[in-house]
């Protein structure tokens, strides 16, 4: 078969980012308004989904391109009945070293425990305050954040290792940064600021909303001082910190005050099967219409490499030159995965 592709711009493909199911039970302001997204909103039928035989399939050929991490998201992956099937299924592949879930959290209480038991060893689980009102408005839901608290604790307890992600937004949850930092400090668990980023067309994104990641170390740092840390592999999507004397870190996923498209190694597959080889394309290559036909190992492998080949997508680099007017067919977050 083939041996490691890369792209245009020298970077290699180790990681797949799977979305499993377009649908979330958060509406999200950031992601999915509610305004947006009501009741009546087409998602995908489940004949439309990727089945896990033919998720597990596009790994396997996946795997002598390059690819040895599996990152499964959604909209909210634990919608997907049997998650934990799947997990069980990818650990089984040879070649893939690590599998991890982004989830919001809200059904890990009762899903933890068999995900764990299926091979899950880590989760990041996203949560933008511990402030109950306004978490109820950032997740659309007034969903209560003790909830997500109680899905974080099972998924502790059940041995996972844990990552939390903070969406930061100016003037609506940039207050929560600190007692954010200080409670994670407390619980041990690893938090990360994510700049608030103009994914998709919904969210009425403006760069006078995004808290630069500088700003939330200086704070940070403030309170409980801080050190860099360095990467703990090549492409890494955090900058890391640790609080001095302890080995507690936080991390900054800041794609637009300082892009690391230079050493992206990562390829999204929607729930539909689409191939997207940047987090703003506006068009992903259909793959499950070649998982559903004839088309042999070899060719469809083939295929996906020359996709990986021809690209040259650094988006966040681009984004601060060529603003305002670009291509606002941007696809959604919640349908190409996080
Ligand atoms: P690990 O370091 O393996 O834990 O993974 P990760 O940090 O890639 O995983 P996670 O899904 O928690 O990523 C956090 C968030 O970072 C994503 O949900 C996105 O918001 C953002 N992110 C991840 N990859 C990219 C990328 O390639 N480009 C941009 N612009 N943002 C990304
Ligand atoms: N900007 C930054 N992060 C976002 N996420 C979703 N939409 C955005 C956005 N516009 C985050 C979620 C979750 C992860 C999958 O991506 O909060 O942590
Ligand atoms: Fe759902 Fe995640 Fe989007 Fe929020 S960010 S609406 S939890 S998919
Ligand atoms: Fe990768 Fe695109 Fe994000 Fe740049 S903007 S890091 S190329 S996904």
């Amino acid at each position: 078969l083939h041996n490691d592709v890369t792209d245009v711009l020298k970077r290699p493909l180790s990681d797949l980012r799977i979305s499993v199911t377009d649908r979330c039970n958060f509406r999200c302001s950031y992601c999915m308004p509610a305004e947006i997204f009501g009741p009546d909103f087409p998602f995908l039928e489940q004949s439309k989904l990727l089945s896990f035989e033919e998720i597990c399939r596009l790994i396997t050929l996946c795997v002598p391109l390059g690819v040895r991490k599996i990152r499964i998201t959604g909209g909210e992956p634990l919608l997907r009945p049997n998650l934990d099937r799947l997990i069980g299924m990818v650990g089984e592949i040879e070649g893939i070293s690590d599998i991890a879930v982004t989830t919001n959290g809200s059904l890990l209480p009762g899903l933890a425990h068999k995900l764990r038991k299926a091979g899950l060893k880590r989760i990041s689980v996203s949560l933008d305050s511990l402030n109950n009102e306004r978490f109820g408005l950032m997740n659309g839901r007034g969903f209560p954040v003790q909830k997500v608290l109680d899905g974080i604790e099972a998924a502790a307890d059940a041995g996972m290792k844990i990552k939390v992600n903070m969406v930061v937004r100016k003037g609506v949850n940039d207050q929560d940064v600190v007692p954010m930092a200080e409670y994670f400090y407390e619980k041990g668990h690893v938090l990360r600021f994510i700049e608030y980023m103009d994914v998709g067309n919904a969210n009425g994104w403006r760069l006078d909303q995004v808290v630069p990641s500088q700003e939330i170390v200086d704070a940070i740092h403030r309170i409980r001082p801080l050190e860099p840390v360095h990467a703990n592999y090549y492409g890494e999507v955090a900058t890391r910190y640790r609080y001095i004397g302890s080995d507690k870190e936080i991390g900054l996923i800041s794609s637009v005050t300082q892009a690391f498209c230079s050493t992206c190694t990562r390829a999204r597959v929607s729930a539909e099967g689409k191939l997207y080889t940047c987090l703003f394309a506006s068009k992903g290559h259909d793959l499950r219409s070649h998982l559903r036909s004839e088309m042999s190992d070899a060719q469809l492998s083939s295929h996906i490499a020359g996709f990986w080949q021809s690209r040259d997508d650094k988006y966040s680099e681009e984004r601060l030159k060529e603003m305002p007017q670009r291509d606002n067919r941007k696809e959604e977050m919640f349908r190409m995965g996080g």
